[in-house]
């Protein structure tokens, strides 16, 4: 049987630098879709998957992070004497048990696999999860969950897929793939950034990952690659030679709310399927006459 994923990574040290002004000082995975920040649909995903522990790798700026899984004494005692209760439970609920969440420092943001080795020392020597909190998932279950019911099945290095198109294959990392595997296929290639025309697959990587914990010494030397960064593909690639990795193609909507499209799309539809807002904004949306 393969062995427990208790722990998930979440790098929060980038920059953020195509939201500028917004994220000058407001840390990216904080902008709200529709009434959560980003970095909160991603930790209720973890916790949904099963994770008991959450590290997160923050950077300078990013406090704001920190305060937000945090119990808000004031405001759960003025919500509680106003008589809001509900509200004051729901936040309750949605902050993460004593001792479930750790912080640790990216000093400098040397790339996204550099992130994820300054985690090395809190996830230890067990299999972890690592997601990337700008990618917004909507699905039932949702994306680690999906993930981790493969895993279960296969073991191994798991990665989460969704289809692009070919125009498109070029701004994001690709798999080649090989034979299925129950719900998941395996993995023989990944390409980060393909010229156009020149993608092994329409399948894309979106954010999720399920990584066993020989990464880490493989990242500890892993030389600067694209962008002059320390990059998790690279990584992925060296230890692929020798480990088996799956892919697993996510049966729901990836919104990359890194990009301001896609962070657009993701405040459109998925408050559409807010109870709060749902026939304001469909009404809304029927009355533009594009
Ligand atoms: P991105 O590629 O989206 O980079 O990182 P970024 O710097 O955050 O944003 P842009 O491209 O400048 O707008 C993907 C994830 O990896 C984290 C980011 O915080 C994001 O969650 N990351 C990236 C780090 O934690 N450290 C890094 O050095 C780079």
């Amino acid at each position: 049987m393969a062995q427990p994923v208790r722990k998930a990574v979440i790098p929060v040290a980038g920059l953020g630098t195509r939201f500028l002004p917004a994220t000058k000082t407001l840390p990216k995975e904080m902008l709200p879709v529709v009434d959560r920040p980003v970095v909160q649909y991603c930790v209720d995903e973890a916790f949904e998957a099963g994770i008991e522990h959450v590290v997160f790798v923050t950077g300078r700026g990013k406090v704001l992070i920190e305060d937000h899984f945090d119990y808000q004494y004031e405001l759960d005692a003025t919500l509680r004497e106003r008589g809001k209760t509900a509200a004051a439970e729901t936040l309750d609920a949605q902050t993460p048990g004593a001792g479930r969440i750790s912080f640790t420092r990216q000093q400098k943001p040397l790339g996204l696999g550099h992130a994820v080795w300054c985690a090395r020392d809190i996830v230890g020597d067990d299999p972890f999860a690592v997601l990337l909190p700008d990618m917004v998932m909507d699905g039932e279950p949702g994306c680690l969950k999906q993930m981790m019911d493969a895993y279960d099945d296969v073991g191994g290095n798991i990665i989460s897929v969704q289809e692009t198109t070919p125009d498109l294959a070029h701004k994001y990392g690709i798999v080649a793939t090989g034979a299925q595997k129950g719900a998941a296929f395996e993995i023989t290639g990944m390409v980060e950034k393909p010229a156009p025309g020149t993608a092994p697959s329409n399948l894309y990587i979106n954010g999720r990952y399920i990584l066993q914990p020989r990464i880490m010494d493989i990242l500890s030397t892993q030389a600067t690659g694209a962008g002059g960064e320390i990059q998790l593909t690279d990584a992925m690639l060296t230890m692929l030679k020798s480990e088996p990795f799956f892919g697993v193609s996510f049966n729901g909507r990836t919104f990359d709310c890194g990009s301001k499209f896609g962070f657009l799309e993701a405040n459109i539809l998925l408050a559409l399927k807010h109870e709060d807002v749902r026939e304001e904004v469909a009404g809304l949306l029927k009355s533009l006459d594009l």
